[in-house]
């Protein structure tokens, strides 16, 4: 657990890679990766060390303040994607593909696949979905662009599941997603991102997998975990899904000091002193003089 800012900014950290996560699996080390939408959460995210950074388009709910995932644009991701790519150094970096912008044709996925690329700077891409997607999948792999997949709770598919609810849980349901995740992995992913599906079936589709899997509500026997930033500190309050550990408050940290703000303000506390500029008193006073006469 890092505890002095020393520790917290790694001076020669070394860019991570899709091949970082390879050897990550097969050395059985947990790969960390967390969301990110702008600059000083970026370069936070990178400082700590943490492997890579998500620019998911759940920025649309915990940004934005959209209901679900589906508004958001290819110009949204990308202006995203551009403030964390100046703020992060060494992480691998990867920007989510939006609604509608890979599900039409493989030829528009992979148009909008290089602009992650060649405008925002992202390392590598994130696309929904499983069976459906292989020839969008195979089209940006095939233009040298790394895809992650994501199976399980699709947050774009919100409507057709009725609702956030957990995937994966009958027998069929569960076949369904093992097969799609081998398929994805057939495709070229690179990896793939498991959310709420049941723990047995993650651990079990981890440990057949080459490549490495990033759980996130999917238990401990992913390769790898994921949460959503504004989860994990407390920053996102309308509600906070089951899975979520939450390691702050931010929430209501910024409501005190915001109080305390106004209470300052409103009682002529602030600015003091030391918040405010003065000038010499022989350049006041011959600025008085200047004035008067
Ligand atoms: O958009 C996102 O943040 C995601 C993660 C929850 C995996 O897709």
């Amino acid at each position: 657990m890092p505890t002095t800012s020393a520790q917290l900014y790694p001076e020669n950290c070394k860019k991570i890679t899709t091949f970082t996560f390879q050897q990550k699996k097969k050395r059985g080390e947990p790969i960390t990766m967390l969301t990110a939408y702008d600059y000083p959460t970026a370069q936070a995210v990178d400082r700590a060390g943490i492997d890579s950074i998500l620019v998911g388009d759940s920025l649309g709910m915990v940004v934005l303040g959209y209901e679900n995932t589906l508004p958001v644009t290819m110009e949204d991701m990308l202006h995203h994607c551009k403030a964390v790519s100046r703020g992060a150094k060494c992480t691998l970096l990867i920007g989510d593909m939006p609604f509608m912008s890979y599900q039409v044709s493989a030829d528009e996925a992979l148009r909008n696949a290089g602009r992650f690329l060649q405008e925002a700077g992202m390392d590598a891409v994130k696309l929904e979905g499983g069976r459906e997607r292989l020839d969008a999948v195979r089209a940006i792999v095939s233009a040298g662009i790394p895809v992650i997949g994501h199976l399980g709770l699709t947050p774009q598919s919100v409507h057709q599941f009725g609702g956030f609810r957990a995937q994966g849980k009958t027998a069929a349901a569960a076949q369904r997603l093992y097969e799609d995740a081998f398929m994805l992995q057939e495709a070229g992913c690179f990896g793939l991102v498991l959310e709420a599906i049941p723990g047995q079936l993650a651990n079990l589709i981890s440990s057949r997998l080459k490549i490495p899997t990033i759980g996130i509500g999917a238990g401990i026997g992913c390769d790898g975990q994921v949460l959503v930033t504004h989860d994990l500190l407390g920053l996102f309050d309308r509600f906070t899904p089951p899975f979520v550990k939450k390691y702050s408050d931010l929430h209501g940290e910024i409501a005190v000091a915001l109080k305390a703000y106004n209470f300052d303000v409103e009682g002529h506390i602030f600015p003091g002193t030391e918040h405010t500029i003065e000038m010499s008193e022989d350049e006041w006073q011959f600025f008085l003089d200047q004035i008067d006469t």
